[in-house]
């Protein structure tokens, strides 16, 4: 069976309604997400799966065939929700709380335990439905912020299955995210992906700070490193069918008076009776989001501001119905009504009306009428993900005629600066940029929509599809082609045979990280009873065992002071053999640390919630309780200017998990652990996370099983997840 890809978002492409209790009617969707798939699905080898627009309630099974039926035509598998389900799922959670907050309207943020649940329930319902339908093989790719939860559940229940993401809205700055109660889960949900696509960087860049911020997840430029997975996060603008809206217009130019529609017969009169006048086009759904009430107040004063515009302007105005049931819609279509009847009331004359006002879903050739006939376009969203009405009337205007008024605040506006820019909220600039737009002169517009056009045409929708399922696609071969190979039941069995076939072993155990997970305060970590229990198992089986550690020596032993092993500290300087005594093992000084010292502290000043930690030997600085970013931003500066201060003595600077150490040269844990190697072994092993671990991994003979803990490059053979994994092999070995 060929492999396809399931396209799973709340909205299908398709709208089904019942008619007179019994007839299923289909018509599009409105809404960015569902018309610029649509293309993309009709293209490919796809099985779409969405909400099909109804409730069980309002369903019986005569209709249920006739709702699968329409479906199916289309590759699609439409979801029924009950109206407890969509009342919680999507005009709860969904419309009263992820959407106003990722598009910063805190004031109307409702959060609700109850939403919360239907939005986690409908969640898993979609989730059940994808896996029913999922076959070896199959790609998932996840829309939209409706959907959050699903890639984590299939990546939980499908490992292997390739899962994808896209965000068709903005996703908020940290400062906004962070109020959300369920915040965690929201963006484990998102990591279930193993690409997780947005319009804009800024967008990328949000979400990125946000999951090193909230689940302190290590992110490397635009890679998100996972316990066993690595998540890929991008951006992709979205384009539109550009040949679609381009044909489209071509057509409706070589129209004959009586093909035309009712509304373009009245678009034309108006452009006849009224000569020099110009249609100012705005299209949306019905949203506050869109910056409708601050479009029409703006346009109030361009009139007042340019009275020799009265007559000469008309606003034509198409608002969609949208999520009607959710109150702040309602409120909003109050207003808007108010507004437009105000303005009228205040302007109009015998022969002109401001504003003509539509709150309607149109047919896409009167949308085409639409774009086609207006000179401007003002769109002013306050805040908008992408906006793609920006893009389609661009695309419509063949001759190269017409102006775009945008809102710096639509992700579209990245791609067109050619456009006239604006900030929604100023609306002496609207004003101006109206007079300028009016008044334009042709070859101006031209130049600029030559431009817009050969952007939006170049990176279509269908470009901007495949760009996203080639960079999912490279995340399969990503993580194959690491080099170390995870440690799963299989390999497991392998080492461990190895293992008990073995008569002389030995293993090099790091501690924190490894043995033990990382605690803010590196003083509490401690081990649990069941590693000292292994320990003695492990002693019973006749294999050594080597504790080798960056902790000081006092620490190390008070922890493993009596058990039978060798202990190595702050990284090879100092030695306890088992049952003996420590020592140094190396001619060092330290001389060195009142120079260092000093500029240590001036980063612990420079940046909250790092320290210094003193070691017989070294110097260490810590920033795990650090703010990541700028954490990570110190640990770059401060690495470089020790580099300098080390060169002329015999010190390295180590960059640990967290902790940047200045040492002498020479000791690491690659010469102590090899110093070790005083007989004759055939079964050497040694686990470690982080860089210091490295020395090991290298140095070591070759016959070693090296084993990285944690999905990180390293010149480890083998990785494993975590301490609890390292916890388990090591029980194994005892068994
Ligand atoms: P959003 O996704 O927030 O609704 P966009 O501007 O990105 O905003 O996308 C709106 C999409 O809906 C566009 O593709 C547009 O063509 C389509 N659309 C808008 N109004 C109508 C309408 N009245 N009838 C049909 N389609 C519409
Ligand atoms: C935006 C969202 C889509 C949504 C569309 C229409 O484009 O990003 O996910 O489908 O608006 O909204 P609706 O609630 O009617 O589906």
């Amino acid at each position: 069976m060929k492999n396809k890809t399931i396209i799973v978002s709340n909205r299908l492409p398709l709208q089904i309604s019942i008619e007179n209790n019994q007839d299923v009617t289909v018509s599009p969707s409105v809404g960015g997400l569902a018309t610029g798939m649509k293309s993309v699905h009709q293209e490919g080898d796809s099985l779409w799966i969405g909400w099909s627009g109804l409730t069980e309630e309002e369903v019986n099974p005569e209709i249920q065939t006739q709702i699968n039926n329409a479906a199916e035509k289309e590759k699609c598998l439409a979801i029924n929700l009950t109206e407890k389900e969509l009342d919680d799922y999507y005009y709860g959670f969904s419309n009263r709380t992820i959407w106003p907050l990722f598009h910063y309207f805190m004031e109307y943020t409702k959060f609700d335990e109850e939403q919360w649940k239907g939005y986690k329930q409908v969640n898993e319902k979609f989730a059940e439905k994808i896996i029913e339908n999922l076959n070896d093989g199959d790609t998932v790719w996840v829309h939209d912020y409706q959907l959050l939860l699903v890639p984590g559940i299939i990546k939980a229940s499908k490992p292997n299955v390739t899962v994808g993401f896209f965000l068709h809205i903005p996703f908020p700055s940290y400062e906004v995210f962070r109020t959300l109660p369920w915040r965690e889960s929201l963006l484990k949900g998102m990591l279930g992906a193993d690409l997780l696509g947005f319009h804009t960087y800024d967008y990328e860049r949000h979400f990125l700070s946000s999951v090193s911020r909230i689940l302190r997840h290590e992110t490397q430029f635009n890679e998100i490193t996972l316990k066993n997975r690595i998540v890929k996060v991008d951006s992709f603008p979205m384009g539109i069918d550009y040949e679609k809206f381009e044909q489209a217009a071509l057509e409706h130019f070589e129209k004959t008076q009586d093909q035309k529609s009712e509304l373009q017969v009245r678009l034309d009169q108006h452009l006849d009776t009224q000569p020099g006048s110009k249609m100012i086009l705005s299209i949306d759904r019905l949203d506050y989001t869109k910056g409708i009430a601050n479009r029409i107040q703006a346009f109030e004063h361009f009139l007042e501001k340019y009275p020799e515009f009265k007559e000469k302007v008309r606003l034509i105005m198409l608002a969609v119905p949208s999520r009607s049931n959710v109150p702040q819609y309602q409120k909003l279509k109050r207003e808007i009504d108010e507004l437009v009847g105000r303005i009228n009331g205040k302007f109009s004359t015998v022969s002109w009306t401001p504003i003509w006002y539509f709150y309607r879903s149109m047919p896409f050739d009167n949308l085409i009428d639409l774009y086609t006939s207006c000179d401007i376009a003002l769109l002013t969203p306050r805040r908008d993900g992408m906006n793609l009405v920006a893009k389609e009337y661009i695309a419509t205007r063949t001759d190269l005629s017409g102006v775009l008024i945008l809102s710096e605040m639509a992700g579209a506006a990245h791609e067109m600066n050619e456009a006239l820019i604006i900030n929604p909220n100023n609306y002496d600039q609207i004003a101006d940029a109206l007079k300028q737009a009016y008044e334009m002169p042709l070859k101006e517009q031209k130049s600029r929509n030559r431009i817009i056009q050969r952007r939006l045409k170049r990176y279509g929708i269908k470009k901007w599809a495949d760009e996203f399922m080639k960079a999912l696609e490279g995340t399969k071969v990503n993580h194959i082609s690491k080099k170390a190979k995870h440690v799963n039941e299989k390999t497991e069995q392998y080492i461990v045979d190895e293992f008990n076939q073995a008569s002389k072993k030995i293993l090099f155990l790091d501690f924190d990280g490894t043995l033990v997970d990382f605690n803010d305060d590196p003083e509490l970590v401690a081990p649990d009873p069941e590693l000292y229990n292994t320990i003695d198992k492990l002693n019973a089986k006749n294999c050594e065992l080597v504790i080798i550690s960056g902790r000081d020596k006092d620490f190390l032993h008070t922890h493993f002071g009596d058990k039978e092993v060798t202990l190595i500290a702050e990284h090879g300087l100092w030695l306890k053999e088992k049952n003996g005594d420590w020592g140094i093992t190396e001619n060092v000084n330290k001389n060195w640390m009142s120079s260092i010292r000093p500029v240590f502290e001036s980063f612990v000043d420079r940046t909250p919630g790092t320290f210094i930690e003193e070691k017989n030997y070294s110097l260490a600085w810590h920033y795990r309780k650090s703010d990541p970013q700028l954490g990570g931003q110190r640990a770059n500066e401060l690495s470089s200017v020790v580099k300098d201060l080390t060169s002329n003595h015999d010190l390295s600077v180590l960059n640990g998990n967290k902790v940047i150490e200045i040492k002498n040269s020479g000791v690491n844990k690659g010469r102590a652990a090899t110093k070790q190697l005083k007989e004759k072994y055939d079964f050497i092993f040694a686990i470690g996370d982080d860089w210091t671990d490295e020395y090991m991994f290298r140095e070591l003979p070759d016959e070693t099983f090296t084993v990285k803990v944690g999905l990180q490059k390293t010149d480890a053979d083998y990785f494993v997840d975590d301490t609890e994994q390292v916890k388990h092999l090591l029980e194994k070995f005892a068994e």
